[in-house]
């Protein structure tokens, strides 16, 4: 469900066309739709309404600061994943004791900005980042909140670069090796083990996944209980799918129900860190055709968004669903790929699809591109990141304005001996 919709042929986002936009700003850019985040945030926080919860979002899908701003709003927290990530959850008012802080490769100076963050609790993915928790927590004088990342080995049937919880990852700590990991912490003066946590993967389809990662926490937490380390929070971590093309995910409902039904006897507080689910369909991106490219072997619509743009084709052969913003009124459509000016091959949105045949200066979008787009952007090929701009009902916000020429030179300079 999104407010994505054609009005008298042409696209609009809620009550705001996005021509109008891009008369305004420019193309390319991401539009982000206020209605559908909220609305998703809503039918994701209801349908767990029964058992204690938090929402962390996982900013590594968007984060942008105006989105974050919309989640505090709705009462979210959030999921981080590196200190530049919890600058920013604190900016958009996100309160320390609604942030848990995943990651493997968590530095000291990040370990310190969360235990000054008083954040609500450290996932922990691996023994030696115990030792610098606790170094970090001694010098502190503080007793620092821990949750461990298990992997709880389980196979959740998405693209392999996707997945998390196998024990081939580099994810969380190995089952076998929780239990022990968990008495050393309960012994230490600094440290204190408050959850347990895991992330099986993302763009998941299926429901049993999940159902089997809870069983597996839902276990370890008893048998912990047993030896006198009693838990508050069971963290489940994100991954549940979206609909690009045509594929059926569970509804937030009937992935609620299942994990409520395992966690009912356990007295915990649920943590889920979605992300795409929140913000997948919540925006889109919009690119101009640029050329109509006509080979033997194939035709092109270049256009004037790229692989830096947007990633996902190009890294994962994602599918993203594309349309024109003005629907066109013959009915000839043509196989084309579409791609970008970048110079590697792999610069594509689509290859082989069948679209309505479109002039140069048509707008183009590229639906279901809230998230991992703009978070996953780069400036290759020294192309400026693009601008990102947020509708609420007839109104629209630029919240991130297109970078500047004098933006790419910035942090860059000339050595002396190279000055002209
Ligand atoms: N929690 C942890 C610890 C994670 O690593 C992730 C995603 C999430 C939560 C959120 O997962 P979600 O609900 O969004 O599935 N760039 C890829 C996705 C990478 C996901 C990485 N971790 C893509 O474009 O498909």
């Amino acid at each position: 469900m999104h407010y994505f919709l054609y009005k008298d042929g042409e696209l609009f986002c809620e009550d705001v066309s996005v021509k109008t936009i891009a008369k305004k700003v420019g193309t390319p850019f991401y539009i982000y739709s206020y209605k559908t985040l909220t609305r998703h945030f809503s039918v994701f926080d209801d349908a767990f309404k029964k058992i204690p919860h938090l929402i962390c979002y996982s900013c590594k899908a968007n984060a942008n600061v105006a989105l974050l701003s919309v989640i505090r709003k709705l009462g979210g927290g959030a999921d981080i994943v590196s200190g530049g990530e919890l600058f920013k959850a604190l900016h958009a008012g996100i309160q320390g004791n609604k942030i848990v802080f995943s990651g493997v490769g968590k530095t000291k100076e990040e370990i310190q900005f969360a235990i000054q963050s008083k954040i609500l609790m450290l996932n922990i993915e691996s023994e030696g980042e115990i030792e610098v928790i606790r170094d970090v927590a001694k010098d502190m004088k503080q007793k620092i909140p821990i949750s461990i990342r298990v992997n709880p080995e389980i196979d959740p049937k998405t693209h392999p670069y996707i997945t998390t919880g196998l024990k081939r990852n580099k994810f969380g700590i190995l089952w076998t090796d929780a239990l022990r990991l968990y008495k050393n912490i309960a012994k230490d003066p600094f440290l204190l083990p408050v959850g347990i946590s895991s992330h099986i993967g993302s763009q998941i389809l299926e429901i049993e996944p999940f159902v089997e990662a809870v069983k597996c926490l839902k276990k370890m937490f008893f048998k912990l209980k047993r030896t006198g380390i009693s838990l508050r929070y069971i963290d489940i971590g994100g991954g549940l799918g979206i609909t690009y093309k045509d594929e059926l995910p569970p509804s937030p409902r009937e992935y609620a129900r299942a994990i409520a039904r395992i966690l009912k006897s356990t007295g915990l507080t649920l943590i889920l860190e979605p992300g795409r689910i929140l913000v997948g369909n919540s925006g889109i991106f919009i690119t101009k055709l640029l050329y109509v490219k006509r080979t033997p072997e194939k035709n092109f619509y270049i256009v004037d968004g790229a692989m830096n743009d947007l990633v996902r084709p190009a890294f994962y052969n994602a599918y993203h669903e594309i349309v024109p913003v003005i629907e066109s009124t013959n009915n000839q459509h043509i196989k084309v790929d579409v791609v970008g000016p970048i110079c590697e091959s792999g610069d594509f949105f689509a290859k082989d699809r069948k679209l309505p045949s479109l002039t140069p200066g048509h707008l183009i979008a590229i639906l279901g591109a809230g998230a991992y787009g703009f978070s996953m952007s780069s400036n290759y090929n020294s192309r400026r990141r693009v601008a990102e701009v947020l509708v609420k009902d007839r109104d629209f916000y630029i919240i991130r304005k297109r970078e500047s020429l004098k933006d790419l030179l910035r942090g860059e300079s000339i050595p002396s001996f190279l000055e002209v």
